[in-house]
């Protein structure tokens, strides 16, 4: 991402969190135990149904064919992949986590300390607040599929560079394939730019269905940018109902 790209992503960063501001005390809660009895702020954006039905029809016919037979026959082959130095320097190799069956992935960014650790994604601070997350729309960590965009943990957390992003993005592209799953939520900067290939701010990425690996995809605010910014959490909290009330209209009846 350029420079200037950086400076407006900042800069709607600190618009965002003064127009926010006026409506602090209401929103703490959300994501709190009493997030889902909050009644909706806003109403939600006019929701796309047209153009989403034929995004989530079209999905069926031309997703691309996995390659290996099950996730963990994946996983076997390309746990000890050094094609980058973050192979050097992990503890764990973080594959993913959730149901292979699952209807949604939700994509981070890379491990930290806590999932190098434990090799699992989204368990440390930030995890617990995606467990929360995914509670407020009735799911669970094992009802969804969880990834991220490196398998590896970048030395103290910083950001993933694009020469191991495109080494490591077809291992999430296999996964997606396997999985077949009905929507993808990515989560945040990194994720968002990183599977639509854009440097478009966060902020302009949101409730617009995109596509990635012709699954259609949604785009919402890091947990660990919530932990920072928690007057971000009522978008996120409008990007998941937007997401859960696509889930709730394929899968009616
Ligand atoms: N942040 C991420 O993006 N992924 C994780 O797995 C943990 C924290
Ligand atoms: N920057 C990020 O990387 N993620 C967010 O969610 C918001 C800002």
């Amino acid at each position: 991402m350029g420079r200037d790209d950086e400076l407006r992503e900042l800069y709607d960063l600190a618009r965002r969190a003064m127009e926010c501001q006026a409506d602090l005390g209401h929103r703490e809660i959300i994501f709190e135990a009493g997030m889902k009895k909050q009644k909706p702020i806003d109403p939600l954006p006019a929701a796309p149904t047209a153009v989403a039905t034929s995004l989530f029809e079209e999905t069926e016919s031309t997703m691309p064919a996995p390659e290996y037979a099950s996730l963990d026959d994946h996983r076997a082959a390309i746990c000890n992949c050094h094609k980058c130095p973050l192979g050097e320097t992990r503890t764990k190799f973080v594959y993913g986590v959730g149901s292979p069956k699952a209807k949604i992935i939700f994509i981070g960014e890379a491990p930290g300390r806590d999932e190098d650790l434990q090799g699992e994604p989204f368990v440390g601070r930030a995890g617990k607040l995606l467990d929360k997350i995914l509670e407020a729309i009735s799911f669970t960590r094992q009802d969804v599929y969880i990834a991220n965009i490196l398998k590896c943990r970048p030395p103290n957390n910083r950001d993933p560079q694009p020469d191991e992003m495109h080494l490591c993005i077809p291992y999430l592209k296999e996964q997606i394939r396997l999985i077949h799953p009905q929507m993808i939520c990515a989560l945040g900067r990194i994720a968002a730019h990183g599977l639509l290939e854009t440097t478009t701010p966060l902020g302009k990425l949101r409730k617009i269905w995109h596509r990635f690996e012709n699954t259609p995809l949604l785009v919402t605010y890091h947990p660990a940018a919530l932990l920072r910014f928690p007057e971000y959490k009522r978008d996120t909290w409008e990007d998941m109902k937007l997401l859960k009330a696509e889930y709730d209209r394929i899968n009616a009846a």
